[in-house]
């Protein structure tokens, strides 16, 4: 097969990875299928509605553009990968809550469809994270039963990770380098000519393997890392420092002279909690990839401390309410930001969930404020009305801009603000007359 822009492209899974790579494959000049679950969806992305809500650089441009193109067509018809040259699998990984191994529901329902459907010289591409090891032991015999065929006779498979993040969908597609892994030395070359027409950056071919522990380890790297900067922020709440000024002293460490940042020593972010799809989901793929072979303790560890800091939020707050001498019970609490992720409506994973269900024992009154999703878009100074403590979890850019003198004309006497992302200056707060707590810095 060769890449041709007469070349007809399936995008399995119309969501934050695979809508924006369907859309600059159209955009490019293929004839682009996008396959997805769920008649409504599908019909509003084929109206071209963009139907994420959240801040994101050009994606609604770029529906319109294409759907005046005519060159895409999303639908929830599986037999149209029978008409595709390559298949895109961008489908939903994640992980079962108590085991934490991978729950590939949506995955295997998506390759029994391929398969089914696959014509004779495919390329199917996953761009899914995956845990080690799922290419060869999940994807590649679920397609070879279902359509008869066999890999690398009968149709080709490779493994090409995303690594976007939610805010920068169109521009992280474009502008990372990418790992490709090919069953075969064909897979490897044809998807790499593909994803050139879409991809400004480096694509590197490896194998299968290699590309998996790569993705699933990239975002491993950086929860345990996350994980550190959350233990330095309770060692410095202990020890009464502030750990934003501890981590801007370490993150400055340079040598007189240059100018380059010592990429090596960079404190990560400390924070209210770790949410998305990814994050805290992908160090269970990748130790998943190893089971029963060695018994992993740093990665499950820093998954356990990510997870603990929502219950250390609310620990702030019980300690504010203890130093203002109230009880929680019968008073009303805001909680600002649902998403995981600033100007982001993805709250997949989110740590106010978990900290909404503590401060909900306790029989407080609690009220979600959140500007891109729909349950919680309220004018701000309604939900901030006749509220005892404001608990930031998510660093929006309308609470950045919060004007803390007229917050307090409309809190109780006493206001509390818990900053679970460092967006307020606590010695600002503090002589207005509110009692504030910082995650690392109380
Ligand atoms: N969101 C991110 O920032 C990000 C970044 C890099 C990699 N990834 C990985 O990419 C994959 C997809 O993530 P996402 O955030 O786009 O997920 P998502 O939930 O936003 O999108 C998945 C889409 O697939 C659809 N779907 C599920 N089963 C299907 C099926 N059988 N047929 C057709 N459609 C089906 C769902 O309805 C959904 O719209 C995951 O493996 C994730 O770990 C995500």
């Amino acid at each position: 097969m060769k890449i041709l822009k007469d070349t007809t492209i399936a995008v399995c899974g119309l969501g934050y990875v695979g809508l924006p790579v369907a859309l600059l494959f159209a955009q490019a000049g293929f004839k682009v299928f996008g396959v997805n679950r769920g008649k409504e969806k599908v019909a509003k992305i084929n109206l071209g509605k963009n139907p994420i809500e959240g801040k994101e650089p050009g994606l609604k441009e770029l529906i319109k553009t294409v759907h005046h193109q005519g060159n895409f067509e999303a639908t929830t018809d599986p037999k149209i990968y029978h008409q595709a040259d390559v298949i895109i699998v961008a489908v939903e990984t994640p992980v079962e809550e108590e085991t934490h191994e991978p729950a590939y529901v949506a995955m295997r329902s998506a390759l029994k469809d391929i398969g089914q459907n696959l014509k004779k010289g495919t390329l199917v591409i996953v761009e899914s994270t995956i845990a080690p090891g799922t290419m060869k032991k999940v994807v590649k015999p679920i397609l070879e039963q279902e359509s008869g065929l066999m890999v690398n006779k009968g149709f080709l498979l490779a493994n090409c990770p995303e690594r976007l993040m939610p805010g920068f969908l169109l521009e992280n597609i474009q502008n990372y380098n990418r790992v490709l892994g090919g069953m075969n030395q064909k897979a490897s070359e044809i998807a790499k000519k593909l994803y050139k027409y879409i991809i400004k950056s480096e694509i590197e071919e490896t194998d299968c393997l290699t590309a998996e522990i790569v993705k699933s380890g990239e975002n491993t790297y950086r929860d345990v890392q996350i994980a550190f900067a959350n233990e330095m922020a309770l060692l410095c709440e202990a020890m009464g420092a502030n750990v934003w000024e501890v981590r801007r002293l370490i993150n400055n460490c340079k040598k007189r002279g240059d100018t380059r940042v010592e990429a090596l020593r960079q404190m990560h972010l400390p924070g209210a909690g770790v949410g998305g799809h990814c994050i805290p989901k992908d160090s269970w793929l990748l130790i998943y990839g190893a089971k029963d072979l060695i018994e992993p303790r740093l990665i499950p560890l820093s998954r356990h401390i990510n997870d603990f800091m929502p219950r250390h939020t609310f620990h702030l707050l019980k300690d504010a309410f203890r130093e203002i001498g109230k009880n929680l019970e019968g008073t009303k609490i805001a909680v600002l930001g649902y998403a995981y992720a600033g100007n982001s409506d993805d709250a997949r994973n989110t740590p106010t969930e978990p900290l909404l269900k503590m401060i909900n024992r306790t029989q407080a009154e609690v009220i979600v404020h959140d500007p891109f999703i729909q349950d919680y878009k309220k004018p701000l100074e309604e939900v901030l009305k006749g509220t005892q403590a404001l608990i930031l979890m998510t660093d929006h850019d309308q609470y950045k801009k919060i004007d803390l003198k007229k917050i307090k004309k409309l809190m109780r006497a006493k206001p509390i603000i818990i900053d679970g992302r460092n967006i307020f200056d606590k010695e600002k707060t503090r002589k207005l007359g509110f009692v504030y707590k910082g995650i690392g810095n109380i």
